[in-house]
């Protein structure tokens, strides 16, 4: 399958490393499937260690798979004339510490053999898109703060204006303001129609970008869906909290709930999928001495949908 608004196509792809003195093997995709259409906006979430690196760095080109096959806009990401048309924001952005942010900008577009006149506009303009200020611009890299890397990391994604962004937590490490900010950035690339893939730890970000979403757990993606299929808008969770509980009490809860928290010795925090399970999970509590302190009905977030799959697939693959 491959239409022409296809950008990013993934078929079977796996990676693993040979990791350590006794060179074990480290199986760390498991078959990935992936296309992406033109003009999207996708999500990849997933737990730590799931993977989401080793699959953004593996479409971009940066790593060799192990299996299957990775090409953008029909084409091997390798070539340059593709790479021309890609911008990449990686997790930990490795930098020249003595170049000023204006020198690296610099530098990133000489990479793609953009002529000095255009980086003299193009500069400027990106300055101000990632609100990085002229004075920020003019000072040595090593003196930035987390939050003032990451808008230079976005500023190098778009020097070459590209049809395809990568962005590996761009969100990761900033204060609630330049959340925001990055936030509407991407709102803004997204409505000059360009494709994206991010990912975010901070799933009310996803939920309020994305057309779709991915999932990936231990290297194999275990949910893929446009996000208003997702979130249902009549797809009620119940959430009770119970006082004085004792241990069997809380074992029993917890099988019954989709999570369970200890709040504090003997108080719980439960989730549950339905109102018949919730009233089972108080009538189980009160056998075991519990005190209803709460109950309530909430819209199941991407949260909620996170860790129920999350914790499903585990299971089945334990
Ligand atoms: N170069 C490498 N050598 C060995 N193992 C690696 C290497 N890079 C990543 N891994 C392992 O692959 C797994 C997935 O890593 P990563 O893609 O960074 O996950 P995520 O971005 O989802 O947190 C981790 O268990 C990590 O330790
Ligand atoms: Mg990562």
């Amino acid at each position: 399958m491959n239409s022409s608004s296809t950008v990013i196509e993934v078929e079977a792809l796996t990676k693993h490393y040979y990791s350590g003195f006794w060179r074990k093997k480290v199986q760390v995709l498991r078959g990935i499937d992936l296309t992406i259409q033109q003009g999207e906006t996708f999500g990849l979430l997933g737990p730590n260690g799931a993977g989401k690196t080793t699959l953004i760095k593996s479409i971009v080109g940066l790593i060799r798979p192990s299996g299957g096959s990775v090409s953008l806009f029909g084409k091997d990401p390798q070539t340059t004339r593709i790479r021309a048309n890609i911008g990449f924001l990686p997790e930990t952005p490795s930098v020249y510490a003595y170049l000023t942010g204006y020198e690296f900008l610099q530098l990133c577009g000489q990479f793609f053999s953009l002529p000095s006149s255009t980086l003299r506009q193009r500069i400027p303009e990106l300055l101000d898109r990632v609100k990085l200020s002229d004075t920020a611009a003019k000072k040595q890299i090593r003196t930035y703060s987390k939050g003032m890397m990451q808008r230079l990391g976005f500023a190098q994604a778009l020097i070459n204006n590209p049809q395809l962004l990568l962005l590996d937590e761009p969100m990761s490490g900033l204060d609630p303001l330049g959340r925001y900010d990055v936030k509407e950035l991407v709102l803004e690339l997204k409505q000059e129609g360009k494709t994206i893939l991010f990912n975010s730890h901070i799933l009310s970000d996803i939920e309020a970008i994305c057309d779709r979403v991915g999932l990936l757990v231990d290297g194999r993606i275990v949910l893929e869906s446009p996000i208003e299929q997702l979130l249902h808008p009549l797809d009620n969770l119940y959430h009770i909290v119970v006082r004085k509980l004792d241990s069997v009490g809380q074992n029993n809860i917890k099988r019954l709930s989709l999570r369970c928290v200890e709040q504090h010795k003997g108080q719980i925090e439960a989730t549950f999928n339905s109102l018949d399970t919730a009233l089972k999970g108080i009538a189980v509590a009160r056998q075991s001495g519990g005190v209803l302190l709460e109950l309530k009905t909430h819209r199941r977030g991407l949260e909620e949908i996170f860790v129920e799959q999350v914790n499903k697939a585990r299971e089945e693959n334990a």
